[in-house]
């Protein structure tokens, strides 16, 4: 309902100049320690994919790994880490982005979907800005054959417009558009 996501924004924190001056950085430590708050956004997240028949969720390093490993017990499937590069141990596929400032890598593993093809994945996030981080997890779990079914964000910076670059992918839902 509208006061249920009225009070899950709120429980957002805004902190101005962070990482650095003039921007305003969204925490969601204050949603996370929250019971109530963060309990009231897993049942929305439940209660939306619940009838999706997923097979995995896929989280971004590292806040998409808190919202993704809850929201997949809730399901009852499996997660599965987009890493930052170098951190996966075994056989990965990887996938450029461009920064502000040059460029960072993330990873998946090889074998992290089974290698089922056409397995059901949720891509999820805290947060969608430019959609550089997001649009390369989308690449990634096209290339290892699953299933992209959706990518879903708590909260868009729509000013940035990088929901565009994802739905180039698949649809995208975002709880809080800022
Ligand atoms: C933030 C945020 C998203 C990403 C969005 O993560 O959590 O993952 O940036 O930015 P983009 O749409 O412009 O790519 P960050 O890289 O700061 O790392 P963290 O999640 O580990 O804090
Ligand atoms: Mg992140």
């Amino acid at each position: 309902s509208n006061e249920h996501k009225t009070r899950i924004l709120s429980s957002i924190r805004d902190v101005k100049d962070f990482p650095k001056e003039g921007i305003i950085f969204k925490d969601i430590t204050t949603l996370l320690n929250d019971k109530e708050a963060f309990n009231l956004l897993m049942n929305h997240l439940e209660d939306r994919y619940k009838d999706y028949d997923l097979d995995y969720v896929a989280g971004i390093d590292s806040r998409g790994f808190i919202f993704g490993a809850a929201l997949a017990d809730r399901l009852k499937i499996g997660f599965v880490p987009v890493r930052k590069k170098g951190k996966l141990p075994s056989t990965t596929v990887c996938e450029k982005y461009e920064l502000e400032y040059g460029f960072d890598e993330v990873e998946i593993h090889l074998d992290a979907f089974h290698e089922k093809v056409g397995a059901k994945v949720l891509l999820i996030d805290d947060l969608i800005a430019t959609g550089g981080t997001a649009n390369a997890a989308a690449k990634l779990i096209k290339k290892v054959k699953a299933n992209l079914v959706e990518a879903c964000f708590l909260l868009n910076l729509s000013f940035l417009d990088g929901k565009k670059r994802v739905e180039e992918h698949t649809t995208v839902y975002t709880i809080f558009n800022v």
